[in-house]
């Protein structure tokens, strides 16, 4: 049957989408699926009912998207679609959710401090060097592709990138800054079920893996096999299938994770439930470093689709 590409959307990372999207429909196009591309920042998803399509390979990122708005609207049209479902989208878009889902469950992820736009102490602020230490870092809650991430050095520099992140989501995390080694892990397939890819190891310019250094420049070196000390990288597929599945995540996620240095602890950062598909990103990379090419990998994918 007809199969769409959700690809593009509303959220700061439309264009990432985009190349996702464009990378989805070419494989799945390849292996003879008759796909089509569907954005629903042109047109309503009702349309999907109407004009037939039978399923849909999500290649949405960031809100509107990922984060189970669009998967709410596809189980009410009865379209089965691929990742996973409302709740785990919802919770998973939301870095502190997502931790607070992870600390209950006793899965590392690093100290935080919530601020809600307009909603927090200047004094809250002035203690978060004490709290977290420096470096620290400031996000967004709800965005991707490390848009309006800062890495802050200095306790004065702290406010302007608590705006700046509050300019794009009226919840600001603040989060203790782990130094070591950046991995990421993806993992395909949904409960028991569910496996670790090979980890990825990424070595960023500076150590700045910002969305330059993510999509647009080749300065960012990606170790698979990742090179990590013995026993390492099955310590950390081992932790983040177990993250997957406290979160109910369906049919695939990658789990960015930061070693410290010294500790050698692993610290998960959070979950991508509709991860990247394009020319750069890492569950592509890890697959294919298992064997699975980036067009079986997609085909694989649509077939898990679900409601
Ligand atoms: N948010 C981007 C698309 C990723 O995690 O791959
Ligand atoms: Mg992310």
């Amino acid at each position: 049957g007809k199969v769409a590409v959700l690809m593009g959307g509303k959220s700061a990372e439309r264009e990432v989408s985009l190349m996702s999207g464009a990378g989805v429909l070419k494989a799945l196009q390849s292996r003879g699926v008759d796909a089509h591309a569907f954005d629903p920042a042109e047109r309503e998803l009702v349309e999907l009912k109407r004009k037939g399509f039978q399923r849909c390979f999500i290649a949405l990122h960031g809100r509107f998207g990922e984060d189970g708005t669009v998967q709410g609207a596809l189980e009410l049209l009865g379209i089965p679609y691929t990742g996973s479902g409302v709740m785990a989208s919802a919770i998973s878009i939301d870095k502190v959710m997502t931790k607070r889902v992870w600390m209950a469950e006793g899965i590392p992820t690093p100290q935080y401090r919530l601020l809600r736009r307009g909603a927090y102490q200047r004094e809250e602020v002035a203690k978060l060097p004490d709290e977290l230490g420096l470096p620290l870092i400031v996000k967004p809650a709800r965005e991707g592709s490390s848009i309006g991430v800062a890495k802050v050095q200095s306790a004065s520099d702290i406010q302007a990138a608590v705006d700046a992140a509050a300019a794009l989501d009226a919840d600001v995390l603040c989060e203790q800054f782990v130094s070591g080694d950046e991995v990421t892990c993806p993992i395909l397939g949904t409960g028991a079920d569910a496996r670790a890819l090979p980890v990825i190891r990424i070595v960023a310019p500076e150590g700045n893996y910002d969305y330059q250094n993510k999509y647009f420049t080749d300065d960012t070196k990606y170790l698979v096999p990742c090179g990590l000390p013995e026993g390492e990288e099955a310590a950390i597929q081992e932790l983040v299938v177990k993250a997957y599945r406290v979160l109910g995540c369906r049919g695939w996620g990658r789990i960015d994770v930061m070693i410290d240095g010294k500790t050698r602890k692993p610290s998960l950062l959070e979950i991508n439930t509709s991860p990247g598909m394009t020319g750069h990103s890492l569950v592509p990379m890890s697959a294919r470093a298992s064997g699975i090419s980036y067009e079986d990998l997609c085909l694989q994918l649509l077939l898990s689709a679900a409601l």
